[in-house]
C-alpha cells in the first residue's frame, strides 16, 4: 500500500536507522535472511499525525566517523572501519575475510521498497570488478541484480554509481557490496539516496496468483512457426503456480544460470588433485537435474546456455595452478581446458538426458561494446581464434542434431553486426556453426526495422538459422507504459512473424524470465506477466500477432 512521504517519513527514517544498525545474520546468497522490517499499518496510523510535516526520506551514508560501520557483514566477511591513507578522509570501510565472491557488506534497505534509489560508492581492491548489487525476494523467490560495477585498482580509489528501482512488492531488500575476487575491499564512501520524491510502501501482502489455466498458450499458437521458450530456475519450477504456467505456455526452456561455467566448474575438486585436473578441470552436474528432469518429463527441449563466456566463468580457470595469485595459463593449456570442458558437458548431458538439448550457445558475447573482440581472459590466453576453436570442439563432441549457436546482445547494432560477422565467417566456412542467437534484451527505443535487417543478414551471410534467445523489452515508465509496451511487443512480433513467413529460419523465441519483479532487469518491467501472473498487454499482443498474421 502506498503512503505519502510527509505522512510517514520520520517513522520510516527511525525504523530504517534501527534496522540498518541491527546485527544481521550472514546471507548465504538467499536462504538465510534476517527478518524484514515490519512497519504495520496500525503503527503508521498511530504516529502519522505527529509526523505530518516531516518530509525526510530514508537514506544511508557510510560516514566512517563512528567505531562501527553502518554495513553489516555478508556471509563470512567481516566489516570494520580502518585507517587508510589512500582514502580521501583517511578512513575506509574494510571488508575482509571473504571466502566466496558474494561475501561482502550488506545494507538493509526495506524502506526503499518501491522507490528509485541512487547508490554511490568509491572502492579499491585488487584488480577486480567490485559490484554493488541488490537482493530482494518477491513471493518467496530471491532475485539478485547488479546496480553497478566498478573496475578497481589496489592502490587507488575508483568511484561509481547507479540507479535502481526496487519493486513495490519486494521484501528482505539488501543493497550490498561484493566482488569477483576474494581480496579485501575498501570503500572510502558509500551512500544510498532516494531519487525524487519518496513514497513509503508497506510490506507487500502475500500475492494471490491469478488463475492462468485459461490463458491461450504461446507454444500452441506459435506451433506452426517456432518454439516458445522461457528462462527458468529450480526455484521457479518448485512453485506450482509458476511451473504450471511454464508447462502450459512453453515447449523449450533455458536454465537462467545453472548451465553456466561458474555453476559447473568445480574448483574444490580440481585443486585437490592438480595432477589429475590441471588440463581438465573437475565438473559438477547434479544441480542441473531439477531443470533437465522438468523439461524431459514435460516433453520440452532445452537450450544449453552457455559454454564459452567471459562472464559467470570463474577467473581461476585461466590460471596455471587455478590460483589467481599465480601465472596465467598459456594458450596450449587453455585450449586443453576448453576442449575438456566442452567434451565433459556434452558427454554428461547426452548420456544422462539423451536428445533433450536441442542447441548450445557455444560462445556468448565475444564482441566488445566498443568494437572489435572483447578482451576477455579467453581472448587473452588463447588469442583471437578462440571462437573458432570453441566451435571446432563443440562440433567434435556434440551429438548428431544438436545445433551450435553464437549468442550476443545488441547484435542488431551496426558495429557489433560487422564485428560478429567477421569473426563468425571462418566458423561458418568450417561448417561449425548452425545458428545465431539474438539475445534481445531491448527497450521500446530500439528500431525494429534495424533489428529485422540484422537478423536477416546473419541468416544470409552465415547461412545459419536464427533464435531469439533472451527476449525482454524494457518499458519507458511513462503514463500508460503497459499499453505502450504491449504495442511495441505487437510490432516486434509482427516483424518476427513476417521474417519467418518470408523464409528466414527463425526456430525459437525464448522469454528471459516469468514475471516482472523476477526479471534480471526488474526495474524495467520487461516481461509479459505481472507478478501475480495476470497477463500484461504484452502477452495479449504476442497472441494477437500470431492470430492475425501467423
Ligand atoms: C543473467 C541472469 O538472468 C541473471 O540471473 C544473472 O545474475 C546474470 O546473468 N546475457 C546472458 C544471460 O547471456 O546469461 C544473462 O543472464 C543476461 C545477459
Amino acid at each position: 500500500m502506498k503512503r505519502s512521504a510527509a505522512y510517514i517519513a520520520v517513522l520510516s527514517l527511525c525504523a530504517f536507522l534501527l534496522t540498518s544498525c541491527a546485527a544481521q545474520k550472514p546471507s548465504d546468497g538467499g536462504s538465510d535472511q534476517a527478518p524484514a522490517v515490519t512497519v504495520t499499518t496500525a503503527a503508521v496510523e498511530e504516529v502519522s499525525e505527529k509526523m505530518e510535516n516531516a518530509i525526510e526520506k530514508p537514506s544511508v551514508t557510510e560516514d566512517l566517523s563512528g567505531e562501527k560501520p553502518v554495513a553489516v557483514k555478508r556471509g563470512s566477511a567481516s566489516v570494520s572501519i580502518c585507517d587508510d591513507e589512500l582514502a580521501s578522509g583517511g578512513k575506509a570501510l574494510l571488508i575482509s575475510g571473504r571466502k566466496e565472491s558474494w561475501n561482502g557488506a550488506d545494507y538493509k534497505s526495506d524502506l526503499f521498497r518501491g522507490n528509485e534509489v541512487e547508490v554511490k560508492g568509491s572502492f579499491r581492491s585488487a584488480n577486480a570488478s567490485v559490484r554493488v548489487s541488490v537482493q530482494f525476494s518477491v513471493q518467496g523467490q530471491t532475485a539478485y541484480n547488479m546496480v553497478f560495477p566498478v573496475n578497481t585498482k589496489p592502490d587507488k580509489y575508483t568511484a561509481g554509481s547507479g540507479k535502481y528501482t526496487i519493486p513495490a512488492n519486494a521484501e528482505n531488500i539488501i543493497i550490498y557490496i561484493e566482488s569477483d575476487t576474494l581480496e579485501d575491499i575498501y570503500a572510502e564512501s558509500f551512500s544510498i539516496n532516494v531519487c525524487g520524491e519518496y513514497t513509503y510502501y508497506e510490506r507487500a501482502a502475500e500475492t494471490v496468483f491469478a488463475d492462468t489455466s485459461d490463458y491461450p498458450s504461446l507454444k500452441d499458437e506459435y506451433s506452426g512457426l517456432f518454439r516458445m521458450g522461457m528462462a527458468v530456475s529450480p526455484n521457479i519450477l518448485s512453485k506450482p503456480e509458476y511451473s504450471s504456467l511454464v508447462k502450459a505456455q512453453f515447449n523449450s526452456i533455458t536454465a537462467e544460470n545453472d548451465m553456466k561455467p561458474e555453476a559447473i566448474l568445480d574448483r574444490t575438486a580440481s585443486v585437490l588433485d592438480m595432477d589429475k585436473y590441471r588440463e581438465a578441470p573437475a565438473l559438477k552436474f547434479d544441480h542441473l537435474r531439477t531443470e533437465l528432469d522438468f523439461a524431459r518429463d514435460n516433453g520440452m527441449t532445452v537450450r544449453g546456455h552457455t559454454l564459452v563466456w567471459h562472464s559467470q566463468t570463474p577467473e581461476w580457470l585461466f590460471y596455471k595452478e587455478y590460483d589467481k595469485n599465480g601465472e596465467l595459463a598459456d594458450r596450449e593449456l587453455m585450449l586443453r581446458r576448453m576442449e575438456s570442458y566442452i567434451k565433459g558437458v556434452m558427454e554428461w548431458t547426452s548420456e544422462n538426458y539423451p536428445g533433450l538439448i536441442s542447441a548450445w550457445d557455444v560462445v556468448n558475447e565475444a564482441a566488445a561494446d566498443e568494437g572489435g573482440m572483447r578482451q576477455s581472459l579467453w581472448y587473452k590466453t588463447i588469442g583471437e581464434d578462440y571462437v573458432e576453436r570453441a566451435f571446432e570442439f563443440a562440433r567434435k563432441y556434440a551429438p548428431e542434431g544438436v545445433k551450435l549457436f553464437y549468442n550476443d546482445y545488441n547484435s542488431y547494432q551496426k558495429r557489433k553486426q560487422e564485428d560478429i560477422l567477421s569473426f563468425l565467417k571462418p566458423v561458418a566456412e568450417a561448417g561449425n556453426i548452425d545458428g545465431m542467437g539474438m539475445q534481445s534484451h531491448i527497450g521500446t527505443y530500439m528500431s525494429i526495422s534495424e533489428y529485422a535487417n540484422a537478423l536477416k543478414r546473419y541468416h544470409d551471410e552465415l547461412g545459419v538459422e536464427i533464435q531469439i534467445t533472451e527476449l525482454d523489452i524494457g518499458a519507458d515508465k511513462s503514463d500508460g507504459w503497459e499499453e505502450k509496451q504491449g504495442k511495441y511487443f505487437r510490432d516486434f512480433m509482427d516483424s518476427v512473424i513476417e521474417l519467418r513467413r518470408s523464409g528466414v529460419p527463425i526456430t525459437s523465441l525464448t522469454l528471459w524470465g516469468i514475471s516482472d519483479s523476477l526479471s534480471w532487469k526488474a526495474s524495467d518491467r520487461p516481461l509479459v506477466f505481472r507478478d501475480d501472473l495476470t497477463r500484461k498487454p504484452a502477452f495479449d499482443a504476442m497472441i494477437e500477432a500470431v492470430r492475425e498474421n501467423g
